[in-house]
């Protein structure tokens, strides 16, 4: 070895080893960062699945799917119109087909979810007397969440019973089975799924009134000797207006009744609305300006995401222990539901990933928060 090359040889093995004493990836190893991996210690991180993806139909996202989550919920799939159509029949296939292809790739699944206004099947919603509603809303749980004992992870047993102001959202369960049909609801899943954590999930209950009602809630459930064991905000949020401050009281008051925070429904809208919030049936009207970026997110507004992103994951990780999860709404931007909601036909950038499910801005700068 000549003179020159012997000092160049002990700078690259320093600055190796430097690398690998401060957490940083080798960098000759093509291993792809993962989110996953980086947040091991701290929180789960999940992903919705859509059908495609649960068909494995998707080759991209096969791939990219288990390189970066460990936990996944159905968008769709286990909502009651799907897997309960008509009052005899259950339709199993595509939830069976989702928690094989989890386990196979050990991610957990949350089913989402066993009662929620929206989604219902026809005939649910065609029922007029309430002893027979009774019947469906308890074999419903039964039945679904029996099955999957053991199986999924957790289930949101019970979505979106409040309105904004905290109090509880006029839906056709409360019309037929009054105050009372959350407690229910958790006290049938808890006897049939006694393997599974339960949750309650909504969106905007980190704003201070529907907080109220949401711990309220689970008060009543908890005082009734019913298992609860987590909640879930949404976090349906928009571009430059994430209300951390809300966020971080919420995930202090719910970890006070014992319960784990979960982000279970993550995206940041960054395309005009006039409204906030996630109420699937509230839609807007297409006008000349609703499509403002169909051919690329501008770089400020990325950044501006990113940063979001940023100081979202940071609190998160303030808090990791008693924020447990934090799943996507989609893998993908071309993949999320706000490409078609509250405006049909739009091209929206809510996600860490691209329609060529390549990492954004936004994603390095999550992990950038634990390369530090
Ligand atoms: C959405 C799905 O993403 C869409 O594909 C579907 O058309 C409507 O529902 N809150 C929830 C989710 O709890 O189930 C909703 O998912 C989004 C709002």
């Amino acid at each position: 070895m000549n003179l020159i090359k012997f000092p160049l040889l002990l700078l690259s093995i320093c600055m190796l080893m430097a690398a690998c004493f401060s957490g940083k990836k080798n960098t000759t190893s093509n291993e792809p960062v993962s989110l996953k991996n980086v947040f091991k210690k701290d929180f789960g991180i999940g992903t919705a699945l859509n059908t495609e993806q649960i068909q494995e139909k998707d080759p991209k996202a096969a791939v990219l799917i288990p390189q970066q989550f460990n936990m996944a919920t159905p968008e769709n799939i286990m909502k009651a119109e799907i897997i309960h159509p008509q009052w005899d029949n259950y339709n199993y296939e595509l939830a069976d087909k989702m928690v094989s292809y989890c386990e196979k790739n050990n991610i957990k699944v949350n089913g989402h979810t066993l009662i929620w206004h929206s989604q219902l099947p026809l005939f649910a919603r065609r029922i007029q007397s309430v002893d027979s509603f009774k019947t469906f809303f308890t074999d419903h749980i039964k039945t679904i969440a029996s099955r999957y004992d053991g199986k999924v992870y957790s289930w949101d047993v019970v979505n979106e019973a409040l309105n904004e102001d905290g109090t509880m959202r006029k839906s056709v369960f409360l019309q037929k089975l009054g105050d009372d049909f959350v407690t229910e609801a958790f006290r049938t899943a808890q006897a049939a799924a006694p393997n599974t954590q339960l949750y309650y999930n909504d969106y905007n209950n980190e704003q201070p009134a529907k907080r109220a009602g949401c711990i309220a809630l689970i008060k009543k459930i908890q005082s009734a000797g019913v298992r609860i064991d987590g909640v879930g905000i949404q976090g349906h949020w928009h571009l430059g207006r994430i209300p951390l401050k809300d966020i971080e009281e919420s995930i202090i008051q719910y970890a006070a009744l014992g319960l784990q925070v979960m982000f279970t429904e993550l995206d940041i809208e960054v395309l005009p609305r006039n409204f906030q919030g996630a109420d699937v049936s509230q839609r807007m009207n297409t006008t000349a300006s609703s499509n403002p970026y169909p051919n690329g997110l501008p770089d400020s507004l990325q950044q501006k995401l990113a940063d979001d992103y940023a100081s979202l994951f940071k609190l998160f990780l303030k808090y990791k222990g008693k924020v447990t999860r934090v799943t996507f709404w989609g893998v993908n931007d071309g993949q999320s539901w706000l490409n078609g909601w509250p405006i049909r036909g739009r091209t929206n950038y809510p996600l860490l990933f691209d329609r060529n499910f390549l990492p954004k801005p936004a994603f390095n700068s999550v992990i950038a928060l634990k390369r530090k």
